[in-house]
């Protein structure tokens, strides 16, 4: 008997900032990702004021997807491809954010790339908000940190809802949105929910408001969107980096069991309904004081998701006596005691590669929620070599992606997860979100354009891609 369903949904995963380029065609406003400069491992990107002359913001350009998009299409199609994860980009739709009519040049933009998914049969999964807010939102209203920013995430899901009802079936409200618990790393704050901090505040109390508005926010969605589209099936999406316990000594389990929350508190509201004890202890203790409006109660549990789509490309592991810098610790989501694994091998950018990972929390997500899940993004990030007979031999890529997918075979077929499909990341090369750089590269098609810029911009089917399309044929049995 095959292991994967006939329906399981192989596909791609990209994000609208890092490849449509485009950033001010079309009508597009500036986002929060406009502003940010590259940097490379070990050195942040820049979140600069406004656009600087003399600095590179390589999200402008991405890969130029918005003027080659059937171009690129066809090529998934090539590949195989039954589904394509990509997310709108709300600064087409509305430019600032806060106007109260969309941008038609915007939605048509999406008309044309949706219908020309679906010439090829790929089916459209689509992220509404993907690290893309407005600046103007940002900067004006201090993004979700203001509850009027709710309202206007919540017009423009309507207005994409309605829009695009009947092409498609699959959404997501926030990407990653767990991942912005790292309050270490200014980045995450604000792609996922335009916020900086100041000095004087308290990077948690700000961040368990700036969640509580977006909780909503998403929660909201969830309900307009079933409300617009009965058969819509929403879902949320979360970063999941399992952290495991350095030893079978009861107090690194117990460091463990605690910075695991770190990872559910978001998936908690949004697949229960309600906040989960550990969050409200922890709000009286320190004194939080979250603005809560009357009907939040019921707004949460009316919006609850249909399935779980998340991200997945490394564990971590704590050791409760370890106290080891931020600095150090990037990588892991700079949790202060986390350790390497002496089991484990790292790739350049110093992400752990981990396929029983991937099981595992396979099993801990099935086991916790009981809803369908989705591998939206899995990859190996690294720089790629030219052959001298113009192929790309990304054996490693492959190595990689092939163990994940051993171990979410095994999960369905072993341990009886609901899983409903697998989406490697950046499927195309793609400007990297945490560095901006183009050498650290997921693609099993190569664009030809580096760190700085250059580069003619060509497409080239790599080993992976023609790998990649049996794996899909065969649904999984030849690996
Ligand atoms: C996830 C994001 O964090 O990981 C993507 O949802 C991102 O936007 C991906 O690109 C890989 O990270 P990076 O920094 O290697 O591009």
């Amino acid at each position: 008997m095959a292991k994967l369903d006939k329906n399981f949904l192989w596909g791609g995963a990209l994000a609208a900032n890092q490849f449509e380029g485009g950033y001010d065609q079309g009508g597009k406003g500036l986002s929060v990702h406009d502003v940010m400069t590259a940097g490379e491992h070990g050195k942040a990107r820049e979140i600069t004021e406004t656009i600087e002359d003399d600095k590179f913001y390589p999200n402008h350009d991405g890969i130029d997807f918005y003027n080659r998009y059937k171009e690129d299409i066809a090529l998934f199609g090539e590949m195989g491809l039954k589904c394509l994860r990509t997310s709108i980009a709300w600064t087409r739709i509305f430019p600032n954010g806060d106007e109260t009519e969309p941008n038609e040049e915007g939605l048509q933009f999406y008309d044309n790339i949706i219908d020309e998914l679906l010439k090829y049969n790929i089916e459209p999964v689509l992220t509404l908000s993907h690290f893309e807010m407005p600046l103007h939102l940002a900067r004006e209203y201090g993004g979700f940190r203001n509850r009027k920013v709710v309202d206007y995430f919540v017009r423009f899901a309507e207005t994409v809802f309605n829009r695009y009802k009947d092409k498609v079936k699959y959404w997501m409200t926030f990407n990653e949105i767990n991942n912005q618990m790292d309050t270490s790393n200014p980045i995450f704050l604000w792609t996922n929910s335009g916020v900086t901090l100041a000095e004087d505040e308290d990077p948690e109390e700000v961040l368990y408001q700036v969640a509580h508005n977006e909780l909503i926010a998403s929660a909201l969605a969830v309900s307009k969107g079933k409300e617009i589209n009965p058969d819509f099936i929403i879902g949320n999406m979360i970063s999941h980096v399992p952290i495991y316990p350095y030893s079978c000594n009861p107090n690194d389990i117990m460091e463990a069991e605690i910075a695991n929350r770190l990872r559910f508190f978001f998936p908690d509201v949004q697949v229960r309904g309600y906040y989960p004890g550990y969050a409200l202890k922890m709000f009286e203790k320190n004194g939080y004081d979250i603005k809560w409006q009357e009907g939040d109660d019921e707004i949460l549990k009316n919006g609850t998701v249909e399935y779980i789509a998340f991200s997945y490309y490394m564990s971590t592991v704590v050791k409760h006596d370890e106290v080891t810098s931020v600095e150090d610790n990037v990588v892991n989501g700079g949790l202060p005691n986390s350790v390497k694994n002496p089991y484990i091998k790292e790739s350049q950018w110093g992400w752990a590669i981990d396929p029983v990972g991937l099981r595992y929390t396979l099993n801990v997500l099935y086991n916790r929620y009981q809803l369908p899940l989705f591998i939206v993004e899995n990859g190996f990030g690294t720089t790629d070599e030219f052959k001298e007979d113009g192929t790309i031999d990304d054996q490693e890529r492959i190595d990689y992606l092939r163990e994940h997918i051993k171990s979410s075979i095994q999960a369905v077929d072993e341990d009886g997860v609901d899983l409903m499909g697998y989406t490697p990341w950046g499927i195309i090369d793609i400007v990297s979100f945490t560095t901006g750089e183009m050498k650290k590269r997921y693609g099993l098609i190569h664009v030809d354009r580096d760190n700085e810029g250059n580069g003619t911009l060509k497409r080239t089917k790599k080993n992976s891609f023609y790998w990649f399309n049996n794996v899909i044929k065969t649904n999984g049995e030849e690996l």
